[in-house]
């Protein structure tokens, strides 16, 4: 059985794409056997992955998916014998792709940006992590904080999210932090990753500690 992995926030713009890339990269370096569904209408992670596929680089199956399809495709893609995880790029925000894409996941990895107007979201993040995990308690949230600074509302944002989530069960707020960087905000020319780009950088170095992270939640979970 496969893991399906949703990558989604209650915000738009934390950085869903970019982790989703990057992440995928990561598993398939370590041997995951993966596959992406592109829900967004937007298309970023497939533009990327066409432009991939050009530069004659090592790749792995990408689908967009129509909404109406998502249910039927991702539970056929977790029967598949030859694949490990799932990994679901959601939409900008909680919409009904988002929500569907959730509920048939077995966990959420959520990119939180450390800035007060994200902040003032935290309640709205929160309520939905409880509402769901509710609704489907299968579900296990992995949230982390996307392109961390040295400020001091960047330093306080996990812990902030830690306290406000505390009492939820299965959800952690990762030790693993993706600093904001040039490198990142650059690095998907060409369908290149963030391992290609800019391989033994710290923003590299980051991702490989995300991944590893995330999988041993995961496993834990299991
Ligand atoms: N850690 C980071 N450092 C620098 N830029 C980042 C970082 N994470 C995301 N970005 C930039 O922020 C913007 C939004 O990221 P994206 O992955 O498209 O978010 P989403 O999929 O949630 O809408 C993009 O321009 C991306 O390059
Ligand atoms: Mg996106």
């Amino acid at each position: 059985m496969a893991t399906i992995l949703s990558v989604a926030t209650q915000k738009g713009g934390t950085g869903k794409s970019t982790t989703a890339i990057n992440v995928a990269c990561a598993l398939e370096t370590a041997g995951y056997r993966i596959k992406v569904v592109d829900t967004d209408p937007q298309v970023t992670f497939s533009k990327w992955f066409k432009q991939r596929r050009k530069s004659g680089r090592n790749g792995f199956d990408v689908v967009s998916i129509a909404k109406g399809f998502l249910a039927e495709e991702l539970e056929a893609m977790r029967a598949d014998p030859k694949l490990d995880m799932v990994i679901v790029d959601c939409p900008g925000n909680i919409e009904d792709i988002t929500r569907a894409a959730v509920q048939l996941s077995d966990a959420v990895l959520s990119p939180l940006r450390p800035s007060a107007i994200d902040r003032m979201h935290s309640v709205d993040t929160a309520r939905f992590i409880i509402d769901m995990r509710k609704a489907y308690p299968q579900l296990q949230f992995l949230l982390f904080i996307n392109a961390a600074m040295r400020w001091n509302i960047s330093k306080e944002a996990a812990e902030t999210t830690r306290q406000i989530l505390k009492n939820v069960e299965h959800t952690t707020v990762l030790k693993a932090e993706i600093p904001l960087t040039a490198a990142i905000a650059e690095f998907c020319d060409g369908g290149a990753s963030i391992f290609e780009y800019a391989p033994g950088s710290a923003s590299a170095k980051a991702y490989m500690k995300l991944t590893k992270e995330m999988i041993a939640c995961l496993a834990a979970e299991k």
